[in-house]
């Protein structure tokens, strides 16, 4: 049911925690699961992201994504992070079941969340960022596998 990417960033998450100080931090939840997820931030001078730390009070699929996505999202500029959509984060992590593709819609709303924040502090715009939704069962459309 699992890929084997899923099943080793759920037992081995990487980044868990928090970043003191971030540029921008995140949360984001389902109201329907439950589930939360806290995403925290820091962003150079440049506009890199150089840490991406993450706090997830969920499903194991929730972990996984969140796993990957501060993966992914290290190293790149912060109008690059937007291409890491949940469909991206689903792509690198070899794909997940249907009924749990919503858990990486979260990782998605989390990162824009904390660029959203990071934006906000510092009088940016960050093109192609919309204000995130606290709750991602109220967003309308996003991708599936
Ligand atoms: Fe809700 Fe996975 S079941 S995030």
């Amino acid at each position: 049911m699992y890929s084997d990417k899923v099943i080793d960033h759920f037992s081995n998450p990487r980044n868990v925690g928090e970043i003191e100080n971030p540029s921008g931090v995140g949360t984001v939840g389902n109201a329907k699961c439950g589930d939360i997820m806290r995403m925290y931030l820091d962003i150079d001078d440049d506009g890199v992201i150089r840490e991406a730390k993450f706090k997830t009070f969920g499903c194991g699929a929730a972990i996984a994504t969140s796993s990957m996505a501060t993966e992914l999202v290290k190293g790149k500029t912060v109008q690059e992070a937007l291409e890491v959509t949940n469909k991206a984060v689903m792509e690198a992590l070899d794909g997940l079941p249907p009924v749990k593709v919503h858990c990486s819609l979260l990782a998605e709303e989390a990162i824009h969340a904390a660029l959203w924040d990071y934006a906000k502090k510092n009088g940016i715009v960050i093109e192609g960022l919309q204000e995130p939704v606290e709750d991602i069962e109220e967003s309308a459309e996003y991708d599936k596998m």
